[in-house]
């Protein structure tokens, strides 16, 4: 998103406070909370870990506005004049759709949706902004990518994009599913946390952690085997992740469960669990993966088991042993399965 601070001269006149920035790196947001200096600002991030970083940047730069952490763009208190999203390329189709749609019911009458696309050659938004508003006006195409912008005139009923797939573990029974856009993983089980399901050995009356629940459902399989005198403890860093685990936990008939949304993990009670299950981000530079592992750590009681599931063992295997001696692993469904005891 280097380019973005680029576009917002092109559309600035046509932005009026009070502003919602949605979603968008922290380091770009912070530029254009400064280019908008005069005007009141609010930003919305679904993950805590980024609206952390975000508060940080804002705070070294001396600027004053507000970061708001929400499963849902349109949970954000109160309506606003413009919206103006920051829209990576590599993001969902479904995801951007899912912001122009919940954008335009934040938005007061007559109040403008700005989306900044770093992706010149960008004609995703010119459907979905005429699919959610009707109409769509461009910016003349730059280097610095697309500028396009809606105005709301009348009201539409909420309208949510969601998938939803069954799965099922070994023998156990199916359970169904809902997955969000923006949540991981959209539209079928992962199969990462599939094949780490198929070798954990989940006992009764375990108490299980889903470090990095996504939409629950590593959780909710693992509740099975756990039965009724075990509990699962479902830790995310994203809003939304929580909001949909909570939904398909209730739909799935989990009885004893918590949710914790956590960007740094430490809030996680220590020496508390059986199971630790984690599936930590693809993307995640080995700092998220190790600040998984040594939680794990943590917050096993003696004895405990980690289930750790990647498709880096060479990266990752020598920080578990670090932390906990020997380790196993197993291959399963393209994956490596890494097995601890505390
Ligand atoms: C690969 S996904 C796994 C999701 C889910 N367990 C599944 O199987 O579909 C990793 C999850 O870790 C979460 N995550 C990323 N960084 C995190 C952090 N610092 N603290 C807590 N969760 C984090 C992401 O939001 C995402 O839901």
């Amino acid at each position: 998103m280097k380019n973005l601070i680029e576009l917002l001269p092109t559309v600035r006149a046509k932005i009026e406070s009070p502003v919602l920035i949605a979603l968008g790196a922290p380091w770009p947001v912070t530029q254009v909370v400064a280019a908008l200096a005069d005007l009141r600002v609010t930003c919305f991030q679904m993950d805590f870990f980024q609206a952390q970083r975000l508060r940080e940047k804002l705070a070294q730069e001396n600027l004053t506005a507000e970061v708001v952490v929400h499963g849902d763009l349109w949970d954000v208190e109160g309506t606003f004049k413009t919206i103006l999203f920051p829209a990576a390329a590599q993001a969902d189709r479904e995801l951007k759709l899912d912001i122009v749609e919940q954008g335009y019911h934040l938005l007061d009458q007559g109040g403008r949706f700005i989306t900044l696309s770093e992706y010149e050659r960008d004609d995703v938004f010119l459907k979905l902004h005429k699919k959610v508003f009707g109409k769509c006006s461009e910016a003349p195409r730059s280097e610095f990518g697309s500028c396009f912008w809606s105005t709301r005139e009348g009201d539409q009923p909420r309208r949510r994009h969601e998938m939803s797939f069954r799965a099922k573990i070994n023998d156990g029974p199916s359970q169904q599913f809902d997955s969000w856009p923006g949540t991981f993983s959209y539209g079928e089980m992962d199969a990462g946390s599939r094949a780490m399901l198929e070798v954990a050995d989940i006992r009764p009356g375990d108490k299980v952690l889903d470090l990095g629940c996504g939409n629950g459902s590593v959780g909710c399989l693992a509740s099975v085997p756990a039965g009724s005198t075990g509990s699962v403890l479902f830790v995310d860093s994203n809003a939304r992740a929580l909001k949909l685990t909570e939904l398909n936990a209730i739909a799935n008939g989990v009885k004893n469960y918590k949710l914790l949304l956590s960007a740094d993990l430490l809030d996680i009670p220590v020496g508390a669990f059986d199971v630790v299950l984690a599936n930590p981000p693809y993307y995640a530079n080995s700092e998220v993966g190790r600040m998984f592992i040594a939680a794990s750590r943590e917050v096993l009681r003696p004895g405990g088991r980690f289930y750790f599931v990647t498709k880096m063992p060479v990266r990752t295997i020598p920080d578990i042993v670090d932390l906990f001696g020997q380790v196993d692993s197993v291959e399963n469904r393209g994956y490596t399965v890494v097995i601890a005891t505390a």
